[in-house]
């Protein structure tokens, strides 16, 4: 399963990418205004300091609506750097641009998915990835990872090529969920990366590995 870091967060993603398991990054308007970059030249500068910094790809929203306006800033972000990747909303004019960027070989990412049936059409688009928010179906009591596990069977019955990417990941044991059900990518929080470190017996075991090193030395 590929990790992508879902922030916009520069330290964050050099943290991520230091320690060799990125695979990319997926960012969103609310995450840019998060780290308080603001107004069209600061994010696409913000884009390619992230392109510089790791190897795969990087997910960038549109905000159009229109499809028209969804091509046009489409084709300036797959423009700006080959690892971006448009992220269009689930709306019939992002599915429009979704099957216009696949023709033309763009990489996508339908985002908000929250059903099978929009996972379904996404696919039928050509999307490269679809992004299910299952944190936000968690916090309405709807069962976010069941929704990942049926788009992995639909996909599957077909052979579909698009990527599933789980996105809202909150915590670790979504990112071990995700991996179980046969998700292609995750993304979330740094921390919910690190936290795959964490047993108090790794951290006993060494410390008793180290205590008897230095007995004998
Ligand atoms: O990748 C989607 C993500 O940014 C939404 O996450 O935690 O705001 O639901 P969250």
């Amino acid at each position: 399963m590929k990790f992508f870091i879902d922030t916009a967060n520069l330290d964050q993603i050099k943290e991520a990418q230091d320690m060799g398991v990125l695979d990319g990054v997926t960012t969103n308007p609310s995450l840019m205004a998060k780290e308080g970059i603001t107004g069209h030249d600061n994010i696409m500068k913000h884009y390619l300091d992230i392109c510089n910094i790791v190897d795969g790809d990087v997910s960038a929203e549109v905000i159009s609506t229109d499809v028209e306006g969804m091509i046009k800033e489409g084709e300036a972000l797959a423009a700006l750097h080959e690892q971006i990747v448009v992220k269009l909303p689930m709306i019939k004019d992002g599915i429009k641009a979704c099957k216009y960027f696949s023709s033309k070989g763009i990489k996508t990412n339908v985002t908000l998915v929250f059903s099978a049936g929009q996972a379904l059409l996404a696919a039928k688009a050509g999307a490269t990835y679809v992004s299910p928010f299952l944190g936000r179906l968690d916090d309405i009591s709807t069962d976010g990872l069941n929704l990942i596990a049926e788009i992995r069977q639909i996909y599957d019955n077909y052979g579909f090529g698009t990527q599933i990417l789980s996105a809202s990941v909150r915590h670790t044991m979504h990112v071990i969920d995700c991996a179980k059900i046969g998700s292609d990518v995750m993304t979330g929080p740094l921390s919910s990366i690190e936290g795959l470190l964490k047993h108090p017996l790794t951290d006993i075991g060494l410390a008793k590995f180290l205590e008897d090193y230095k007995k004998g030395n």
